[in-house]
C-alpha cells in the first residue's frame, strides 16, 4: 500500500502495517479461518515489500552506502529466509498446531529484518543520499508496489488474473513474486 514520503518513511510504514497485521492475526481465536486469511494478507504484503526493496532499495544501498554490497547481500538472504517460512505456511490450516508455530517463527524473523533495516540500513542510507534521491526512491517503490493487488481474500476480485493470483493457499508466494516483479503478466 502506498503511504507517501521518502523511501525510508514508505518502507517504515510497510513494516508498521505488517506488524499490525500480525497483531490482528494473534487477536483472532486459535484455529479460526480469519487467521488463515490474515496469513495470506501478510504473505502478499511481505512479498510486495521484498520485491520493491530488491528492485530499488538494495541497488541504492550498493551504490551509495559504504560497505553497501555486504549490507544488501545480507538483507537479500534474510528475504529468502522469510519467503521460505511463508512457503511453509502456505499449506497449513489454522487448526494445525504447526500453523501457530510457523506464524511465531515468521514474526520473529520479520521483526529481525525490521530492526536491522530501521536501526542500521536506513540511517546509513539517509546519511549517504540527498533528500531528492530519497524522495525519488520513495516514488519508485510506491509504483512497484502498486503493480500488485493487496487483498488476497475474501474480497479478491473475481475476474482473471487477480482471482488466480490472489486465490489463497499453495503457491501464493511465487504467484505474488512473479506478478510484482513482472516476470509473469498472465497468471496461468
Ligand atoms: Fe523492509
Amino acid at each position: 500500500m502506498g503511504h507517501g514520503g521518502n523511501v525510508i518513511a514508505e518502507l517504515t510504514a510497510d513494516h508498521d502495517e505488517v506488524n499490525k497485521l500480525f497483531d490482528e492475526l494473534m487477536a483472532q481465536p486459535v484455529g479460526s479461518k480469519r487467521r488463515r486469511e490474515l496469513a495470506d494478507r501478510i504473505t502478499v504484503e511481505l512479498v510486495r515489500h521484498s520485491v520493491a526493496e530488491e528492485q530499488y532499495l538494495y541497488p541504492a544501498v550498493r551504490e551509495h552506502v559504504e560497505g553497501g554490497r555486504t549490507l544488501a547481500d545480507k538483507e537479500i538472504r534474510d528475504h529468502a529466509e522469510v519467503e521460505r517460512l511463508l512457503k511453509a505456511l502456505e499449506s497449513l490450516e489454522p487448526t494445525d498446531d504447526r500453523f501457530d508455530q510457523q506464524i511465531a517463527t515468521l514474526k520473529t524473523s520479520v521483526q529481525a529484518h525490521v530492526q536491522d533495516e530501521e536501526n542500521r540500513l536506513f540511517p546509513q542510507l539517509a546519511d549517504a543520499c540527498s533528500p531528492a534521491v530519497l524522495a525519488e526512491l520513495g516514488d519508485k517503490i510506491r509504483r512497484a508496489k502498486k503493480l500488485a493487488p493487496t487483498r488476497p481474500h475474501p474480497s479478491a476480485p473475481d475476474t482473471p488474473p487477480a482471482n488466480k493470483l490472489l486465490a489463497p493457499g499453495v503457491g501464493l508466494v511465487d504467484r505474488v513474486r512473479d506478478y510484482v516483479s513482472g516476470r509473469r503478466h498472465h497468471i496461468a
